[in-house]
């Protein structure tokens, strides 16, 4: 039988000579996704590549005294060091300087011009290089670019025209008919809403201001958006519009593109236009994950806040660090990454859980049996149980792989394992171990738990490349038969007369303490040298805006708001700014100090509701205590106005949520 085929995408990322463990994040992902399927049967097309063009490169490669393709070699290379550290199991690694990726964006782009969906015109409009996006002067923020708050240009160009418009209906008729297409779903309505009903303007597809992209051919001077050209790779990469386009025939449409949640737009709006014009189907979806953050704020090179994977594979082996990027953090959503919850994650579920389980099973197998476990089993009053669990967990691992939720994955992953230390202290072989009558429900008890590590060393095989084998070989588990994902179904595939030998520590464990402080210098020295490379190269910034960070509704809560009454307020003597207040809430009354002399004369505020952040630590202000802080409204040019309940009479003492 034919296999069935499976083609998965990374975003194909700008060459940079740092790329860090955000990045990594991505493709790592994208990885454990190609892995699952092939060890699920699938005939799998895992593509990965470099988007080289743009102006950004340009005068990166200037700034060096190098040309852009001097400059993209060289960062290429690291690049692919980087995920062949990272395990990263690519099929193929485009660039979009390859040559026939140059003379299909060409074809393209004239196929689309020859068909009306691409016209000629003139754009003017506020550019920012960073992002390499257009905007009108109305979408601007402050004069600057609404998506990363950096300078941008103003063009004016002879330029040429996608008809993103014409598509405007039949994007949100795919959308809204295919569920599945965007996930997470909410990434959907905020496509619908915030992009495709107000309508979508037409594209400026070409550039004349600069050199460094794919040259439109009828047309000398101009060049091709470095979008459309990025976008394209996911279709060139398969050979389309060349003489050979078996691997396009196979593939085609793709069944996932992964991307970060900044460029979901592109690839939910620009790249199904594109599509359509070119009469091919859409993929069948479009996966959106969240951001690495670090106190708040996006992993981002021009911020200084980028950890190096290599520092941490080279210190915790590239197996730890893969586990804990998809355990920590739900695939969808931002997550901190910190170096406490690195070696936490390390020590309780991978030294302790697993590592443990592994060592002291194997080592049991060699004190109580020497090495062999006899063919005579008897069963254990726990051993339904645990074998009931097992084949759960298998069915449960594939419902969460299938929507790429890696993180409940490893959880039930991890609750089998726990599962299976359990069913160790529940058969307590040390006991057993000192009665002979009781040798056979002994083995039994331990041929259960290798049985166990058996199916765990499956089910974890596409999250950790290297550790399935370390397990499998203190086992004497072959590869082949008692390793094939179908084999997890089965309970009972090793054979009764089990060998085992104790080997490496899986993950040692780790001194938080001093860990945490040598991983602090490695990183923080790490980090010196990035920067120092940047300023001497004068990089120019990434297209990375720095949102803050979501928060869930836990920590939301963790802030406690309270509905006060004003009963006094006077000024501070020696400050210009501050009032001291009198709140009153219910009974109990409050000093808060609040920085809204400028705005609100003193007494003026006397009777109205405040809202106040009630359960902020007290502080010391102009040698007294403030207990809480008074809510403001703040606009760009620094005036205020105090939030306040509609109901102007509202108890004081209130809760708010
Ligand atoms: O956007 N956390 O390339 P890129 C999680 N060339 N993911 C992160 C991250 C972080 N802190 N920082 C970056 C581009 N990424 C375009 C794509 S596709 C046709 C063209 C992710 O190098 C980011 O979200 O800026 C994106 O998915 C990927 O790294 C490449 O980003
Ligand atoms: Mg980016």
């Amino acid at each position: 039988m034919e296999k069935e085929k499976f083609y998965i995408t990374t975003p194909i990322y700008y060459p940079s000579d740092k790329l860090h463990i955000g990045h990594s994040y991505c493709t790592v992902a994208t990885d454990t996704m190609a892995r699952y399927k092939r060890l699920r049967g699938y005939d799998v097309m895992f593509l990965t590549g470099t988007d080289e063009h743009g102006q950004k490169i340009e005068r990166i490669a200037n700034s060096q005294n190098m040309t852009p393709k001097q400059y993209t070699d060289k960062v290429v290379t690291g690049i692919k060091e980087l995920w062949d550290t990272l395990c990263i199991s690519y099929d193929k690694f485009i660039r979009t300087t390859d040559d026939y990726h140059v003379k299909t964006v060409q074809k393209i782009f004239k196929q689309l011009y020859d068909q009306g969906d691409i016209y000629k015109s003139a754009y003017e409009g506020w550019y920012c290089t960073p992002c390499e996006s257009f905007f009108t002067e109305h979408q601007l923020v402050d004069g600057k670019c609404p998506d990363c708050g950096r300078d941008v240009e103003l063009l004016k160009e002879e330029s040429y025209f996608f008809r993103l418009s014409k598509y405007q209906d039949r994007i949100i008729k795919y959308m809204e008919e295919n569920p599945e297409f965007l996930q997470p779903n909410t990434r959907q309505n905020e496509m619908i809403n915030n992009f495709l009903k107000p309508g979508l303007e037409d594209l400026a597809v070409s550039r004349t201001s600069f050199k460094w992209g794919v040259p439109v051919e009828f047309d000398p001077g101009h060049i091709v958006y470095v979008w459309v050209d990025a976008l394209s790779n996911y279709i060139t990469a398969l050979g389309y519009g060349t003489e050979d386009d078996s691997l396009f025939q196979k593939f085609w449409p793709a069944d996932v593109h992964v991307v970060g949640k900044e460029i979901v737009r592109f690839h939910a709006i620009i790249w199904p236009a594109m599509l359509m014009a070119l009469h091919l189907p859409l993929p069948k979806q479009i996966f959106g994950h969240g951001w690495l953050v670090i106190n708040g704020g996006k992993m981002s090179k021009s911020v200084g806040n980028v950890v190096d994977p290599n520092v941490l594979v080279n210190k915790y082996g590239v197996d730890a660090i893969r586990y804990f990027l998809l355990r920590e953090i739900a695939f969808g959503q931002d997550g901190n990454f910190t170096n406490e919850a690195l070696i936490q994650r390390i020590n309780s579920d991978l030294a302790n859980d697993l590592g443990n389980l592994v060592s002291r099973t194997a080592g049991m197998i060699e004190k109580y049996f020497d090495g062999q476990l006899p063919e005579t089993h008897t069963a254990t009053a726990f051993d339904a149980e645990l074998q009931e669990m097992a084949k759960t967990t298998v069915a449960n691992v594939e419902t969460a792989m299938e929507k790429m939720f890696f993180s409940d994955a490893l959880i039930e992953i991890w609750n089998l394992v726990r599962r299976t230390n359990k069913y160790i202290d529940e058969t307590q072989p040390w006991i057993l171990c000192k009665d002979e009558s009781k040798k056979a429900e002994l083995a039994n008890a331990l041929y259960h738990v290798a049985e166990s590590i058996r199916i765990i060393s499956v089910l974890i095989t596409p999250f950790m490349p290297n550790t399935p084998a370390k397990m499998r070989v203190q086992f004497c588990i072959e590869e082949g038969e008692a390793t094939t994902w179908e084999s997890t179904k089965t309970w009972g595939v090793l054979p009764k007369a089990l060998k085992a030998v104790k080997g490496e520590t899986l993950f040692p464990r780790i001194d938080m303490k001093k860990e945490l402080a040598e991983l602090d210098a490695a990183i923080k020295a790490s980090q010196a040298t990035s920067i120092a490379n940047q300023q001497k190269k004068e990089e120019p910034k990434h297209n990375e805006p720095e949102y803050p960070a979501e928060i869930t509704i836990d920590d939301f809560c963790k802030v406690q708001l309270k509905v006060g009454e004003v009963i006094e307020s006077a000024e501070v003597k020696g400050s210009k700014k501050l009032l001291r207040n009198i709140v009153k809430f219910g009974e109990e009354e409050r000093v808060i100090f609040s920085g809204i002399k400028g705005t609100y004369a003193p007494g003026e505020l006397v009777g109205k509701r405040v809202v106040v952040a009630y359960n902020l630590k007290p502080r010391k202000m102009m040698g007294e205590m403030s207990y809480g802080m008074i809510l403001c409204a703040e606009d760009g040019d620094g005036k205020l106005s105090i939030l306040t309940t509609a109901d102007e009479n509202f108890a004081s003492g209130s809760g708010i949520s």
